[in-house]
């Protein structure tokens, strides 16, 4: 396919060729510094505060399916045929509800953070009305705005203005831009394989998963986009640059979360790399509820819009939050490479502080979870410093059977309490034919203590992340203990 030197965006209904370096400008300073849609506020550049929501519409069977991401770690390269709505674009001039609710309810005083919270509340009728609820979309505005950051009005009045909104009705974006004529327009630029490149920079958006290990092999060093919610934050903050894209967004396959029934091995879930935290969650919801519960507290909506499991997996965090519960699972990764495809337990994945079993040329391609069976228990565990939108202090996922009151298999994980998440086995081993007792969690619990290498850090001490990781051992007993409730 021939080398395009521009991407094509709609931006509030309107069609724009982008090219040269512009093309990889972040979406806020696109849309403040060169259409000067001023709406869109830059204030943390890390995804952080919301202030720079837009809508982001993307072809979903036959509609387009609007969420709220964060402008300022989206890069235009990224978001060829796509749509953008931002707040300028909501209405045709007059305020729309969630507007109005906003001045009613004195629920803006500087005003720097409010047209991100409009967009966010839109954002959060979209999903409403979309009919693809989670179990946690009643209306929870509180859950729903975590990903926006308010330094002078305080929260309440803002909640007030969203429960007013949604009370008097929040028009649907398809309402001001009919989907048929967008979509007519979109439809092959968002899913085409697409090569764009401006001067030294290039990117490359392929459509089957052999044609992007090839480029890996041809350009090594490149850098593989995935939703680019880590890798937004180190091209801002970092200011790395790199120069050869691979986009993972045009691999539908990719984005694939499916239950397989695999007979006398059960369950498996089957995610693709590139399914976003938002995918995921409405399979999880029922699926996995323990993870979907973790995921409520995973960023904010914003990113998990975009952010994708498989990012996640290969940002190789110690604390990323989807990484004891896959050991716990035993999850197999399934990689693509020159060589053909592997699948590797996730537990021999990580080898030290993000060093990993990925060979160059080599791409995570999908992600198979086996689900706990119904005699099995599974908690999990978030600690953080405030409960939403906050890095972890100490991560935990505990599974285990029983036979009768004996533990008959343990499985331990534990993050950020060493370079890589930590399986335990010698407290696992310890577990093992014990009767399930608090005596015998706090014994573990000791045990436990003495297997990890935390260190001290700004989130919490070395001392306070043993003491949790003896704690979180009992926690688990007297959540189970006496009613030996079976997940
Ligand atoms: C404000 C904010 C809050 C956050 N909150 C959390 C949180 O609560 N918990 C948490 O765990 N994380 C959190 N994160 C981190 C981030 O959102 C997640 O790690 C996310 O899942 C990354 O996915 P992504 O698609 O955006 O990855 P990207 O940024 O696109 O990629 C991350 C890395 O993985 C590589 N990569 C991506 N996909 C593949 C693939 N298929 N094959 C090979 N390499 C690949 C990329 O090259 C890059 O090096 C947060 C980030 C931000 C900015
Ligand atoms: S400017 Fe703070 S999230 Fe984008
Ligand atoms: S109104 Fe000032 S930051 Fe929210």
């Amino acid at each position: 396919m021939p080398t395009r030197d521009h991407l094509q965006i709609w931006i509030n209904g309107h069609r724009h060729e982008v090219r040269g370096d512009d093309m990889f400008l972040s979406l806020s300073d696109f849309l403040r510094d060169r259409l000067r849609l001023v709406g869109t506020k830059i204030v943390c550049s890390e995804g952080d505060c919301g202030a720079c929501s837009v809508l982001l519409g993307r072809p979903k069977s036959n509609r387009l399916e609007y969420q709220a991401i964060d402008a300022c770690i989206a890069f235009l390269f990224q978001l060829d045929g796509t749509h953008v709505v931002t707040v300028e674009g909501l209405s045709g001039g007059q305020l729309t509800p969630v507007q109005q609710a906003m001045v009613d309810c004195h629920g803006s005083q500087c005003g720097f953070c409010t047209p991100g919270f409009v967009v966010a509340m839109h954002g959060h009728c979209e999903q409403m009305s979309s009919g693809e609820r989670t179990n946690r979309d009643e209306p929870n505005w509180r859950q729903a705005l975590t990903g926006n950051l308010c330094r002078c009005t305080g929260y309440s009045p803002i909640l007030e203005a969203a429960e007013r909104a949604q009370a008097a009705g929040c028009p649907s974006v398809a309402e001001r831009y009919p989907p048929a004529p967008l979509l007519a327009e979109i439809a092959n630029s968002a899913t085409d394989e697409l090569e764009m490149a401006s001067g030294r920079r290039k990117v490359y958006g392929p459509t089957v998963r052999s044609d992007a290990v090839k480029f890996l092999v041809e350009n090594p060093g490149a850098t593989i986009v995935a939703g680019a919610t880590d890798l937004g934050v180190q091209m801002n903050k970092r200011h790395i640059a790199p120069t050869d894209f691979l986009l993972l967004n045009r691999l539908l396959e990719f984005r694939k979360v499916e239950v397989n029934d695999q007979g006398e091995e059960g369950r498996v879930l089957m995610a693709g790399a590139m399914a976003t935290w938002a995918d995921l969650e409405t399979v999880l919801c029922k699926e996995l509820p323990q993870f979907s519960e973790i995921l409520s507290r995973f960023g904010s909506p914003q990113i998990r819009h975009m952010g994708t499991l498989g990012g996640n997996i290969i940002n190789a965090s110690p604390i990323a939050d989807s990484l004891p519960v896959l050991h716990v699972l035993e999850a197999h990764l399934g990689i693509e490479g020159p060589e053909g495809s592997r699948r590797v337990n996730i537990n021999d994945f990580y080898q030290d502080y993000k060093q990993f079993d990925l060979a160059p040329g080599e791409l995570l391609a999908q992600i198979a979870m086996p689900l706990p069976r119904e005699d099995e228990w599974l908690r999990l565990y978030k600690i953080t410093r405030r409960r939403d939108l906050d890095i972890s202090t100490f991560t935990a996922a505990i599974r285990m059977r029983r036979d009768r009151d004996r533990i008959s298999e343990a499985r331990i994980a534990y993050g950020a309490v060493g370079p890589i998440v930590l399986r335990l086995p010698q407290t696992e081993e310890f577990l093992i034919g014990k009767t399930f007792t608090e005596e015998t969690m706090r014994l573990a619990g000791d045990m436990a203590a003495t297997e990890i290498t935390p260190i001290s850090d700004v989130r919490g001490s070395a001392d306070y992340r043993r003491q949790l990781a003896k704690n979180v051992l009992l926690k688990f007993y007297h959540e189970e203990h006496p009613s030996l409730v079976v997940v």
